[in-house]
């Protein structure tokens, strides 16, 4: 399973790849607005870093770059995904899942643009994008789950169907907007191949009450220990 960071904040993208060794980002208009940057500032610093860690190319380190969510038909989301596209190798760029959209993501992976297509709520939704040929398809797990849904059977039937279809791998399934540990077993026990979460998650998905009462008995031993 791939680890994405959902972050444009350069900071936390650093960190996350120096500790956890994430696999790419995600970013949306929240964080890029979270990262107090211009939109084009933000995403060249992301990939400038990348340059710098030698980490520049296709499917290296995907960094999934959303277009402006006010275009709504699908020539005005080719064009704005065009220029996004030109700026980095490195940049996914994400189409939100309409009708417009699937045919804009369609026409764009024709011509080699990669495509994520986002703002996935049911299995029915992430079939077509997958059909068409994206790179990516995003069904959102923490904005369900947060609204008392149990987001297990979902991810599930995703991979069901991926797999019924010979999709699997090809159109890889980024589950979105993880935000407990949970969720990362969820998604790994379906077989997603990548999921998408906040720095917090990553540390929080850590942490076990046990392994630090380990490390405190561990220590007392130590104390008792000759040396
Ligand atoms: C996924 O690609 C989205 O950017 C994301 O997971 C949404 O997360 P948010 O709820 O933190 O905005």
């Amino acid at each position: 399973m791939r680890y994405f960071l959902d972050s444009a904040k350069l900071d936390e993208i650093k960190e996350a790849y120096a500790t956890f060794g994430i696999d790419g980002v995600t970013t949306n208009p929240k964080h890029i607005m979270l990262s107090g940057k211009p939109f084009l500032t933000a995403i060249r610093d992301i990939a400038d870093w990348i340059k710098e860690e030698g980490l520049e190319g296709k499917d290296v380190f995907p960094v999934s770059v959303e277009i402006d969510p006010y275009i709504e038909d699908t020539k005005g989301m080719i064009e704005a995904a065009r220029e996004i596209a030109k700026l980095s190798e490195n940049f996914v760029i994400k189409i939100p899942c309409t009708p417009e959209g699937i045919a804009a993501a369609r026409a764009l992976e024709k011509e080699g643009v990669r495509t994520n297509v986002t703002l996935v709520f049911s299995p029915a939704q992430a079939i077509l994008p997958a059909k068409n040929g994206s790179m990516f398809v995003s069904p959102f797990i923490g904005w369900k789950e947060a609204n008392g849904e149990d987001c297990r059977d979902y991810i599930c039937d995703i991979v069901d169907i991926y797999r019924n279809y010979g999709y699997y791998g090809k159109t890889q399934i980024i589950c979105a907007a993880l935000r407990t540990p949970k969720q990362f077993v969820d998604c790994a026990v379906a077989g997603a191949d990548c999921v998408t979460a906040g720095l917090d998650v990553y540390k929080d998905s850590m942490k076990h009450a046990y392994t630090r009462q380990g490390m405190d008995n561990f220590r007392n031993a130590w104390d008792n220990i000759a040396k």
